[in-house]
C-alpha cells in the first residue's frame, strides 16, 4: 500500500500529522497533543469570557503557530437570558425536596465557594453568546460546538478564517449542518463520555460519512485504542475525537480520585443518564445518578434546571474530595484506559497500534 492510511483530509485541513483529536479541559493536555502531531480542542463551556481569552493566549504561547480549537455548548432549547438566581427560583419544590433528601441521605457537604457550573454556557443563550464573542475576537482557529448547531455563527467565523466543527448524534443533525457548510462534522455515538445521543458509534459514523461528501467526518464515542482508530477510518471517518482517555493522562488536571477511578472502571461503571444536566449524558455512576433513577424519584427537569439542581451536589462532592460521591463524564472506552500515560504517549500508542492493525489486515505498509 503506497498511501499512509493515517494521512487523511482532516490532517490536511488542520496541518497535523495524525488524525487524532483530543477533547480536553486541561490546557497542558491540549498543548502536549498538539506538539506531538495531533490536534486538541479545549472545552471552555464552563469558563467566563475573561478566562477563555487568557487560556487562548496561554495555548498560543506554547504551540508555535499550530492550530488548536475551543469547544463551547450552544443548546437552542435553554432560556435566552436569566440570572442563575432567577433560574434557580424556577425549580419546582418537588425536585428541590428530592435533591435535598439525597443531600441528607449521603451527607453531601456544601460547596466551599461559588458554584463553577453556574458559568456553564448551556444555562442560557446570553452566557454562550458572550463566550462565542471571545472566540471570534481571538480568531481561534477551530470553533467546535458540543451541543447545539453552530450554523448561525458560520459566516462570522469564516470571515475571520476560522473553521467550525459541529458535533452530532443523529444523521439528521449532520445533514442540516452539512447543508450550511460546516467545515467538519463529529459523529458521536452512544459509547461517548458527556452529552450523547442513543445511536451507537458503529452506526452513526458510516451514516454520516455517507452524506458528508468532501467534508471530513470525525468519529467519536469509545474510540480509545489504535484498533478503534483504524476501524473508524474504515467506517469512513477522516479522524477521531476522544475524551475519556485524555482525562486519565498524566498531564490531566482532573482530581486524582477521578483518574484512579477511571483506571479501575469498566463500561458497566458508567451510566447513560439525564439526571446531571437534563440531557442524556454518559458519566460514572454515583449516588446522584442512582437515586434519580429510582422509580420513586420525581421527573428529571429539562435543561438547564436539572444542571442547576445537580451542580450543588457535584461541587460539594468535588470541593470536599468525597470519593464516594464524585462523578465525571466517562465513556464506555474506559475499559481500555488502564495506565496513566503522558498524553503524547497515548497519541503515539494509538498511532502505532493503528498502523499495526492496518498491516495485520492488508499486509506491509510503506
Ligand atoms: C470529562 C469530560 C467532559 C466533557 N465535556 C464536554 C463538553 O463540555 N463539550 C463537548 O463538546 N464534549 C464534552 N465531552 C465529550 C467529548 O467531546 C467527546 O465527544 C467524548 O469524550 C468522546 O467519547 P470518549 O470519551 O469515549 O472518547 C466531555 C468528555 C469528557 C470525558
Amino acid at each position: 500500500m503506497a498511501k499512509d492510511p493515517l494521512h487523511t483530509k482532516l490532517c490536511d485541513l488542520l496541518g497535523i500529522e495524525f488524525p487524532i483529536i483530543a477533547f480536553t479541559h486541561c490546557k497542558d493536555v491540549a498543548v502536549a497533543v498538539i506538539n506531538a502531531g495531533g490536534f486538541a480542542v479545549l472545552g471552555e463551556a464552563m469558563h467566563t469570557p475573561e478566562d477563555i481569552a487568557a487560556d487562548v493566549a496561554w495555548i498560543r504561547d506554547r504551540v508555535d503557530g499550530k492550530k488548536f480549537g475551543i469547544d463551547l455548548v450552544l443548546p437552542a432549547s435553554v432560556p435566552p437570558t436569566g440570572s442563575t438566581e432567577e433560574l434557580l427560583a424556577q425549580i419546582p419544590e418537588t425536585q428541590r425536596a428530592y435533591a435535598d433528601s439525597i443531600k441528607e441521605k449521603y451527607d453531601v457537604p456544601d460547596p466551599k465557594g461559588p458554584v463553577d457550573l453556574h458559568q456553564w454556557g448551556g444555562l442560557n443563550q446570553e452566557l454562550a453568546r458572550a463566550q462565542l464573542e471571545v472566540l471570534l475576537d481571538e480568531r481561534v482557529p477551530v470553533l467546535a460546538s458540543g451541543l447545539g448547531s453552530p450554523a448561525f455563527i458560520l459566516d462570522a467565523a469564516h470571515e475571520r478564517d476560522m473553521l467550525v466543527f459541529g458535533l452530532v448524534g443523529k444523521p439528521r443533525q449532520a445533514e442540516r449542518q452539512l447543508e450550511v457548510g460546516i467545515d467538519a462534522i463529529i459523529a458521536q455515538g452512544y459509547d461517548a463520555a458527556g452529552h450523547t445521543g442513543a445511536i451507537g458509534t458503529f452506526s452513526i459514523v458510516p451514516q454520516v460519512a455517507a452524506i458528508a461528501g468532501d467534508t471530513p467526518v470525525i468519529a467519536a464515542g469509545g474510540v480509545t485504542t489504535g484498533r478503534h482508530l483504524a476501524a473508524a477510518l474504515c467506517l469512513g471517518a477522516s479522524g477521531i475525537w476522544s475524551g475519556t482517555q485524555w482525562l486519565a493522562s498524566r498531564e490531566s488536571d482532573a482530581d486524582m480520585i477521578i483518574k484512579e477511578r477511571l483506571l479501575a472502571s469498566t463500561a458497566s461503571d458508567t451510566t447513560y443518564s439525564n439526571t446531571i444536566s437534563g440531557m442524556t449524558m454518559r458519566v460514572l455512576k454515583c449516588p446522584w445518578t442512582e437515586e434519580w433513577a429510582k422509580p420513586e424519584a420525581p421527573d428529571v427537569l429539562p435543561a438547564p434546571y436539572q444542571m442547576l439542581l445537580s451542580s450543588d451536589y457535584i461541587q460539594g462532592a468535588n470541593d470536599h474530595r468525597r470519593a464516594d460521591l464524585m462523578t465525571e463524564a466517562s465513556g464506555q472506552g474506559v475499559d481500555f484506559v488502564t495506565t496513566m500515560k503522558p498524553a503524547r504517549q497515548v497519541l503515539f500508542d494509538m498511532v502505532e497500534e493503528a498502523l499495526a492493525t492496518f498491516e495485520e489486515t492488508v499486509g506491509e505498509l510503506d
